[in-house]
């Protein structure tokens, strides 16, 4: 395989700030192109503003920087995606469509995809959820997800492209804040644990879903992108698994490092969306195929956000 000489959308999202760091540190900062509609102060360089539904500018920015690997993470998540349901179709769907047709013009060695547990829905059984079930996602996010997953199996059967996907569970990082999402209550409880002692979470305390410690998800990307392709037998999203806990667990797990924390629960329309999903994954597949394991769990997890976040908040 040649250098890779990588282009990053949405580098600037929870996790593309992260994953767009990690890959500088393999292949250097010179080999991997960030991209955005927005720019941080903090951004280090190559970055380039890009809208994904530009796509001739996408195409400049791909012969611009030989680009030979695409990690498409530019989306609208779940809860923001409800307040302009076309938009998010639009940029989810659409965008990959113009990411994937790129990959197939251009002959690019390889392209990851996210995808995520929010396709999953009511007809999809809750525990222990196996790689191939029925998906009947409410959120446009979800439908957004479900066909872009066939989308990309459709370019790897029809045209060779070899496009890795994973079904990320909620991911929980210090390093960035989710924008959006479901499961971003995981995230701000920590910080408002450290700031004000107190949570108020917009999910019911017994809300069982699925999570990831971003270390665990960063690590995911890199090896399923890393593997031989033909170690790759499913492109569409494998299952990926790390833990499932409610906030209540969650809760009590950031009790026994600040005794005085408390929570209170104000469920808002997320907590609906949170229903349909499923509280925890069978991710035998990914871990047969191209040995995935995580290393983080509830407790190991709040012990290094908490290491991480006193020196960023204290
Ligand atoms: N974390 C995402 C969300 O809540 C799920 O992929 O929207």
């Amino acid at each position: 395989m040649n250098t890779p000489r990588i282009l990053v959308t949405g580098a600037n999202g929870q996790i593309g700030r992260v994953l767009t760091a990690k890959l500088r540190e393999l292949y250097g900062n010179n080999n991997v192109l960030a991209t955005d509609i927005t720019k941080h102060d903090l951004d280090s360089e190559p970055f380039e503003f890009l809208d994904i539904l530009n796509h001739q500018r996408t195409l400049e920015i791909i012969d611009d920087y030989k680009i030979n690997q695409i990690y498409h993470l530019a989306a609208i998540l779940s809860a923001n995606g409800e307040w302009n349901p076309v938009k998010t179709w639009n940029i989810n769907l659409n965008g990959l469509l113009s990411v994937l047709e790129i990959c197939r013009e251009k002959n690019i060695d390889r392209m990851f995809f996210p995808s995520t547990i929010a396709v999953f829905g009511n007809t999809t059984p809750r525990l222990d959820t196996p790689q191939d079930v029925p998906l009947l996602p409410t959120t446009v996010y979800g439908m957004s997800k479900t066909s872009g997953e066939l989308w990309c199996n459709y370019y790897h059967k029809r045209y060779g492209v070899d496009v890795r996907s994973v079904r990320y569970p909620g991911i929980i990082g210090w390093q960035s804040l989710p924008a959006g999402g479901t499961t971003d209550y995981a995230v701000e409880i920590y910080h408002a644990a450290l700031k004000e002692g107190h949570y108020e979470c917009f999910l019911n305390a017994d809300t069982r879903l699925p999570m990831m410690y971003m270390d665990d998800a960063i690590k995911a990307t890199i090896n399923i992108m890393q593997a031989d392709p033909q170690e790759i037998k499913v492109r569409y999203g494998y299952n990926l698994s790390a833990m499932s806990f409610t906030p209540a667990e969650i809760a009590a797990e950031i009790k026994k490092h600040i005794p005085g924390f408390t929570i209170s629960y104000k469920p808002d329309f997320r907590q609906d969306i949170a229903a349909t999903w499923t509280e925890s994954i069978d991710d035998s597949k990914a871990r047969e195929d191209w040995k995935w394991s995580p290393d983080f769990d509830l407790n190991s997890m709040t012990i290094d956000m908490f290491k991480h976040l006193k020196e960023i908040i204290l």
